[in-house]
């Protein structure tokens, strides 16, 4: 997923390009808008973290691009692609380090295993918008 400052931010072609340029390929896209409760079931996991309210009202804030992406790896690879959820902390050449703005605005989420994988994408696509 895109987050919303990215997006705002005007950077969302440059971060696709990024991910199909390290071999990602992309198997359903969406330009889309999570209402308040929907964020706050997407990260229902993080309910009890302190940033969690912060965390909700950010991701309804403003669009935000989901994709299904597919490659060998993907899960480990696309969290390599992406760095550290700190953006102080992510690698250089990741696209933290190039577009997140703080660690809650952090440009990007990517799943953290490939069960949330399936369960993420269940959330934003129909088997018809699969390719
Ligand atoms: P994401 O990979 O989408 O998974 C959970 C999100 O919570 C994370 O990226 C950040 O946007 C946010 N997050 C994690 N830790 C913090 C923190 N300490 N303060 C604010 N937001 C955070």
């Amino acid at each position: 997923m895109i987050k919303p400052e990215a997006v705002a931010a005007g950077n969302m072609g440059k971060i696709i390009d990024m991910i199909i340029g390290s071999g990602f390929r992309i198997v359903a896209l969406k330009y889309t808008r999570l209402s308040h409760g929907e964020a706050g079931t997407f990260y229902e996991v993080h309910k009890e973290r302190p940033f969690y309210g912060e965390l909700v009202d950010y991701m309804a804030s403003g669009p935000i691009v989901a994709a299904i992406l597919e490659k060998d790896n993907a899960m480990e690879d696309f969290r390599k692609l992406i760095g550290a959820t700190d953006p102080a902390q992510a690698a250089e050449g990741t696209i933290r380090k190039a577009f997140a703005e703080s660690k809650a605005k952090n440009a990007v989420h990517g799943s953290d295993s490939d069960e949330n994988a399936a369960i993420e994408s269940e959330y934003f696509f129909s088997g018809r918008e699969r390719f």
